[in-house]
């Protein structure tokens, strides 16, 4: 090898076994194949000789023929008999006639060559260059083909993320038009039976009853839609980094009170009993419409999820934290997907596309931590779900991160 100028680390370096009961023999066949690019490891015997050839990947095994006990081919048998040895090269070194080439049994199963003595300096050197220079090859091989392997798996990794990010994409364009669409469809209809009315001269379906149940109606449709708009919005920011906090001294115990009292009719439009559990005067430090959104979110998906059972929502404090718990007894999330569902877009029935986003639950973990709190889930199965909103009491805005 010509590298002589490149520092080799010692695993890169072929290792090369030499075998011979004379330690002299050893020394000078050791001196005429040494190079900077091999390891040299000599054994006086077969026995020791196998130790060696447990413990290390060899490039080459050299084995005198002739030596007391174990002799060079009877070594070479066993070696070729180990799965770990079978595609060692041997190279033997025999004094006696070429005749004896052939009495190594296994001559056809691998490479196997012969040195005689006395040992030719030049061609002792030019076949253990060749091995050497093979064994090289053949690792550099194994290399490239193991980055090949790797580069393959992460193009297909790569490309089923993709796909993933694709088809969330495709979902999301269709649930948001039709998000948008059943509200304004009702909106529509709605103004058209109105018209229909006014022409007709039916002003009776414009009393004071009926218009306030008429604007309800329409306030709910509208608030649906700018809640789904607010929260790609948010969503967006979140993604650019421009969410802000704005926290200020708050009461979560009365907030909460409040949101109960304001979701009372979607709950009992799902059938849900809701009861709530606070500790009062819990005061904190935090964006109170923030807060809101957080609990809102949790509370929406504890009816739509909650297969119209009760629903329960409690507060206490301790160790500087105030911590809100919302329990529902619906279908529960499976272990396997409870990380994913603080994922954006992420929603586990994709096959129900008229549900929702998938937004409600990043948005709520990314604004709990930046409260500097997070949010948790405790589910199996079947047994509904617990989500765990835990907001340090002093409000501890990360600094880096109150403007997600
Ligand atoms: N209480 C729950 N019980 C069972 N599954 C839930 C519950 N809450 C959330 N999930 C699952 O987690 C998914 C993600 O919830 P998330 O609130 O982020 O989105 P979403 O409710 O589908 O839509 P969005 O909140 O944007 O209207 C849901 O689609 C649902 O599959
Ligand atoms: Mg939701």
């Amino acid at each position: 090898m010509s590298d002589d100028h490149k520092v080799m680390l010692d695993d890169q370096k072929a290792k090369l076994l030499i075998v011979d009961d004379l330690p002299e023999n050893l020394q000078a066949l050791s001196k005429i194949i040494e190079q900077e690019d091999r390891l040299i490891y000599s054994a006086q015997s077969g026995e020791a000789a196998l130790a060696l050839l447990l413990e290390h990947e060899f490039a080459l095994a050299i084995l005198d023929v002739m030596m007391p006990g174990m002799n060079g081919f009877e070594l070479a048998e066993l070696m070729r008999g180990t799965e770990k040895t079978r595609h060692i090269p041997i190279v033997f070194v025999s004094a006696g006639g070429r005749e004896l080439n052939y009495a190594f049994k296994g001559y056809e199963t691998g490479a196997v060559d012969f040195l005689h003595k006395p040992l030719d300096i030049a061609a002792v050197k030019s076949k253990v260059n060749v091995f050497v220079a093979l064994y090289q090859q053949r690792n550099e091989v194994k290399r490239q083909l193991t980055i090949l392997e790797e580069n393959r798996r992460i193009l297909a990794q790569t490309k089923a993320e993709l796909e993933h990010a694709l088809k969330m994409r495709d979902d999301f364009m269709s649930i948001v038009a039709h998000e948008l669409r059943t509200p304004l469809n009702t909106l529509y209809v709605d103004t058209q039976l109105r018209q229909m009315q006014i022409e007709r001269g039916d002003f009776q379906a414009f009393s004071p009853d009926n218009l306030r149940l008429m604007i309800e109606r329409d306030a709910l449709q509208i608030r649906s839609m700018i809640r789904l708009i607010s929260d790609m919005v948010d969503t967006s920011r979140i993604k650019s980094g421009k969410l802000s906090i704005r926290p200020a001294e708050t009461n979560l115990s009365l907030l909460l009170q409040r949101l109960v009292e304001g979701t009372a009719l979607q709950a009992r439009a799902a059938g849900c009993e809701l009861c709530l559990a606070a500790e009062e005067n819990v005061i904190g430090f935090w964006d109170e419409f923030r807060v809101e959104q957080i609990i809102v979110n949790l509370l929406t998906n504890a009816y739509r999820y909650g297969g119209g059972k009760h629903v329960e929502i409690a507060l206490c404090t301790y160790d500087g934290v105030a911590e809100i718990q919302v329990r529902d007894h619906g279908q529960g999330i499976a272990p396997e997907a409870q990380e994913k569902i603080f994922d954006k877009f992420e929603r586990l029935d994709s096959s129900n596309v008229r549900e929702g986003l998938g937004m409600g639950l990043y948005i709520a973990k990314q604004l709990a931590m930046a409260h500097g709190g997070n949010i948790d889930v405790v589910s199996e199965p079947g047994e509904g779900a617990l989500f765990r909103v835990v907001l340090p009491l002093t409000g501890e805005i990360h600094k880096s991160k109150a403007d997600i």
